[in-house]
């Protein structure tokens, strides 16, 4: 009978609630060293769900063991004094070996883990990347790079602007004619402070935000898209700018064109490289220049640099540039005679194209996969300057 009780315990113990309370269950712990190894048994082959079963079952509130304890408190001293030290032993050897067993498949999720998500570094990359980087945004990389390392940093600003930032701040009123001159897509609406909104007609503004939002010295450019309303092979309505802006102590013409110059040498790859500044207009600058470059024809075609006034040269314009108006230096709070600065502008997809050969401005907003695999770049060649910024 009281055999078969223990045989019964041992046998249920993963699922039945064993309660001892009889002298005769007492007896049951005689074979608490067998209850002990077939738990540890079971333990040694457990995952991580049937080991928590399993403590449940050993230790649990209504656990086999949990109850053999319970049992100690019925027992007259000397059994208890025989028996205890089993049965707590039993308790401990079972919480050691699940608490092991628990670390070793823990360890061995984790070992698993780091073995499937371990990245080789040392073998070749995919040989051929889906995709290609746009020429806008390879020239973007490129200004980027460039003027990195002459000090600049990058800036932005919205594409949605107020008519303050797009032009009152850079010193166009309200009345000033450049502000129909530019063709601007205005809201129909005004913003909540009552201001007329409009897109960007040039990257400007983002010198107005950079003056208001940090103290000089300021070295930045401000690459992005622009909108205007205007449609034929060189124009589209949404095209790209790239406003440069340095404000410091005692900043002259001469800074505006040893950076000019350094600026078209590295992007054009080309030393024999001749800029001319011709004297114009611009609210925001004063004096302004508007900047042409030398070009020559080599098989038909223009090509940036060699001799503008040799039989084959000529001059192209590339930029708009001057001198910040002290007006705007104001307008952003800060002191014209203390800070002066220089500023240029230049069309992105004009630099893109003279640069890659695309003679269709409209071809780079198409979305032809032909167009773009042929004239797109590995977004594997980032462009360096010691690595040639052209990839
Ligand atoms: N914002 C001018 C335009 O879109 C370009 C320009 C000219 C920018 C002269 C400048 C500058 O910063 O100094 O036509």
């Amino acid at each position: 009978m009281r055999q078969g009780l223990i045989c019964d315990a041992r046998r249920d113990y993963g699922t039945r609630t064993l309660n001892f309370s009889t002298d005769k269950d007492i007896q049951a712990v005689a074979d608490v060293e067998q209850l002990q190894q077939d738990y540890l048994a079971r333990i040694a082959d457990a995952d991580l769900a049937a080991l928590e079963e399993i403590r449940i079952a050993a230790l649990g509130k209504q656990g086999a063991i949990t109850g053999l304890l319970k049992t100690l408190g019925g027992m007259s001293a000397e059994e208890r004094q025989d028996q205890g030290p089993r049965i707590n032993g039993a308790r401990e050897a079972v919480t050691a070996a699940i608490a092991a067993r628990k670390d070793a498949l823990e360890s061995e999720v984790l070992n698993a883990r780091l073995a499937s998500e371990a990245i080789d570094l040392t073998l070749p990359v995919a040989p051929s990347p889906q995709g290609s980087v746009h020429p806008v945004a390879q020239v973007m990389d490129e200004l980027a790079e460039i003027f990195a390392d002459l000090g600049f940093a990058v800036a932005t600003g919205p594409e949605i602007e107020s008519g303050w930032y797009n032009f009152t701040a850079l010193n166009m009123p309200e009345t000033h004619p450049a502000r129909a001159m530019h063709d601007t897509f205005y809201f129909p609406d005004r913003n909540a402070a009552g201001e007329e909104m409009l897109l960007r007609t040039h990257t400007s503004p983002v010198q107005i935000r950079t003056m208001m939002g940090q103290k000089p010295p300021i070295r930045i450019i401000a690459p992005g898209r622009t909108y205007r309303s205007d449609s034929d092979a060189t124009h589209t309505p949404m095209f790209h700018q790239v406003e440069g802006l340095v404000i410091d102590k005692g900043i002259t013409m001469a800074h505006l064109k040893w950076t000019l110059e350094t600026f078209v040498k590295a992007f054009f790859e080309r030393d024999d490289i001749v800029l001319r500044l011709r004297p114009s207009y611009f609210p925001f600058t004063e004096p302004s220049a508007e900047v042409d470059v030398g070009f020559t024809v080599e098989k038909g075609k223009r090509v940036i640099g060699g001799d503008p006034t040799g039989p084959n040269g000529g001059w192209m314009e590339i930029l708009g540039s001057g001198m910040v108006n002290p007006k705007v230096i104001e307008h952003c709070g800060l002191d014209p005679d203390e800070w002066q600065g220089f500023a240029f502008g230049c069309g992105i997809d004009r630099l893109a194209m003279l640069k890659y050969g695309m003679d269709d401005l409209r071809a780079f907003f198409d979305g032809d996969l032909r167009w773009l695999k042929h004239y797109g770049f590995s977004s594997l060649d980032v462009p360096t300057l010691s690595g040639g910024v052209s990839a």
